[in-house]
């Protein structure tokens, strides 16, 4: 099985993705970061989905800002919670930290992915205190960027594009890094037939995801005028737990910060003519959506 970090922002789709991780490996941490909503709030979240699970997962806080500049959140994908109106079950958690960087460098140990599904602020302060950090994990697993189309942006992703300093750390630190952008997630999409299989079953993690799913279609009739949403971040958890459900490429990818229109966009180098030995990422492009999300499925259920 194995060995995970979920660095997160939860986030819907984060939620789900923690739910996955804990059924098809071994998380031995949870870090949270500012992202899709403050920092108090996905922590919240993220010790919510602990709870669900009944699993005794330790959640440490990290950074309640990006490198530089000031937080971006996502109200209008997640509301302000970060989960919209989801219910939530009563518990006690606490978080175990407030030191995500200091557990992330800790915790580092040569079977241990970091999967991350958040702006990526956490990873760039371990690397910048201990550059070694990288040498250090099998690797990182990150949903962000796109070998294409943006969503921030015309050209940028949400995780990149809320801290794009932090991106360019963890893009240039010669981890061994896995990049599932929106060229692939955007071919992972929930609907309400989802929902309807999730409502037949009578499991506390069953009705939430339902819940989860429900809440975000519904904003997504706002935002794009149709009722079903793309399951993101659990495709970085399927690219270390299923990597067989994933078509990956060696690529050479780095982070815009100065341009005016293209500040926070993965370049991702697609000339036919290199050779890719100078690639530093994998850059997954294609998924096989149906058994990928019955995958996702079976695991909230
Ligand atoms: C990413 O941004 C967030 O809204 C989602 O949780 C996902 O991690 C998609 O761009
Ligand atoms: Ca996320």
């Amino acid at each position: 099985m194995p060995r995970l970090i979920v660095d997160c922002d939860p986030g819907h789709d984060d939620a789900i993705a923690l739910i996955l991780a804990h059924r098809h490996a071994e998380v031995v941490g949870i870090t949270s970061v500012s992202g899709n909503a403050p920092l108090e709030a996905t922590t919240a979240n993220a010790l919510l989905v602990t709870a669900l699970l009944d699993v005794d997962t330790q959640v440490h806080a990290g950074a309640v800002k990006p490198l530089v500049g000031e937080p971006l959140h996502a109200a209008v994908v997640h509301g302000v919670t970060g989960l919209g109106e989801v219910e939530r079950v009563e518990h006690s958690r606490v978080p175990a930290s407030d030191d995500a960087v200091g557990f992330l460098l800790d915790a580092a140990a040569p079977d241990i992915t970091v999967v991350a599904i958040g702006p990526l602020t956490n990873l760039a302060l371990a690397i910048e205190r201990d550059a070694d950090w990288v040498s250090r994990i099998a690797g990182i697993s990150i949903m962000g960027g796109s070998a294409g189309v943006g969503n921030a942006t015309r050209v940028a992703e949400f995780n990149i594009f809320a801290d794009p300093e932090a991106a360019a750390v963890v893009f240039r630190s010669g981890v061994r890094l896995t990049m599932c952008g929106l060229n692939l997630t955007h071919q992972l999409q929930t609907d309400d037939g989802v929902t309807e299989r999730l409502r037949r079953v009578d499991r506390p993690t069953a009705r939430f995801a339902a819940q989860i799913f429900d809440d975000l279609h519904g904003r997504m009739v706002t935002l794009l005028g149709r009722r079903s949403a793309a399951l993101h971040d659990p495709c970085a958890v399927l690219a270390v737990t299923h990597p067989h459900l994933l078509t990956i490429e060696p690529r050479a990818v780095d982070v815009e910060l100065a341009g005016s229109l293209t500040r926070g966009m993965t370049v991702v180098d697609e000339r036919i003519s290199r050779r890719r030995d100078d690639a530093n990422a994998e850059v997954a492009y294609r998924i096989d959506a149906p058994a990928a999300m019955e995958v996702v499925l079976d695991s909230l259920m």
